[in-house]
């Protein structure tokens, strides 16, 4: 087998939460093969299966996950670039992309500047900004799924959304095609600067969190609202909610899963309350 199993392996040194009980294996995949063997084992023995990435928009619960959690490994992790196009790897990082961008002087990356996380992750969950996403620089994605085997989808056959994707819940993404354009490196520069000074200052860079907790609804930001009612700084036993940012709930130091969820369900009760807004959630329970 290509690849290295680990049972009992707490999830929580593999979220960003540093959250998460035992799953029954991790699997670390070092090539399709291997991915795709073990997904099919898993479909055939009836085990349920999940793609950590780089488990940063993931509340793994404490009890763990009784099932495997799939990491993706060496053949997945390389960047190359071709005829304009970035061919990447779904476990590579999205920031190692902003950095080849950047060396190779092209534009089109700038908006995701300290972004965790994977490709495959950054793809299913259209990461980006408020108005910049992923999806726009999107030529292709190859993917797996059990019964139907591997295909390579046009990016414009894909239904993008806000911080969602068409892709299916047992479908796996192995690599994608980006596009990039020749850009002035100092305007890259600037504009890569600009966004991370932003985040630095706006949100709670350097703790752990698994990024923004809830969707923005339409139209306002809930990180506002979230402040507007003075919940920042609420505290359930090791979680907190972000003193730089409403929607950033951050784990201070021993932080369950279940203190996460009370604050997220607190969150939502006066969020429904005051507003009659109901939260979506960005991040995976
Ligand atoms: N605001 C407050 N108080 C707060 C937080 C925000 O008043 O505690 C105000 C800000 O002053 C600003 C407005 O709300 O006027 C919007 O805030 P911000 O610019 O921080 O953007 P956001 O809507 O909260 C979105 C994305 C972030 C992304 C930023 C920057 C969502 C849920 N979040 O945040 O994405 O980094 O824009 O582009 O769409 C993520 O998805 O994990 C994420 C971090």
């Amino acid at each position: 087998f290509d690849g290295d199993v680990y049972p009992n392996e707490p999830m929580s040194r593999h979220t960003t939460y540093r959250i998460g009980g035992p799953a029954r294996f991790f699997v670390r995949v070092n090539s399709v093969g291997a991915l795709t063997g073990l997904i099919d084992v898993c479909v055939a023995e009836d085990v349920p299966w999940f793609m950590v990435g780089r488990g940063s928009n993931v509340l793994v619960a404490d009890e763990g996950f009784a099932g495997v959690a799939v990491a993706l490994g060496r053949d997945f992790r390389t960047t190359r670039f071709e005829e304009g196009r970035f061919l990447v790897g779904a476990g590579a990082t999205l920031s190692s992309v902003v950095q080849e961008a950047f060396r190779r002087n092209l534009g089109g990356f700038e908006f995701a500047v300290g972004t965790p996380g994977t490709l495959g992750g950054a793809l299913r969950m259209n990461a980006g900004s408020r108005d910049e996403w992923i999806s726009s620089r999107v030529v292709s994605v190859t993917t797996y799924r059990p019964g139907r085997g591997l295909a390579r989808l046009r990016g414009d056959d894909i239904a993008w959304g806000y911080r969602t994707s068409s892709f299916a819940d047992d479908e796996a993404i192995l690599e994608c095609e980006l596009s990039a354009e020749a850009a002035d490196p100092f305007a890259v520069r600037d504009k890569m600067e600009a966004n991370l000074a932003r985040r630095q200052q706006s949100q709670p860079l350097a703790e752990p969190t698994c990024g923004s907790v809830f969707k923005n609804p339409e139209g306002t930001s809930v990180g506002r609202l979230i402040d507007e009612l003075g919940l920042k700084g609420t505290v359930c036993g090791g979680a907190c909610i972000s003193e730089l940012h409403g929607n950033f709930i951050v784990n201070r130091g021993g932080a369950t899963a279940t203190d996460v969820r009370a604050l997220m369900e607190h969150v939502r009760h006066r969020v429904r309350e005051a507003y009659g807004v109901d939260l979506a959630c960005e991040v995976r329970l």
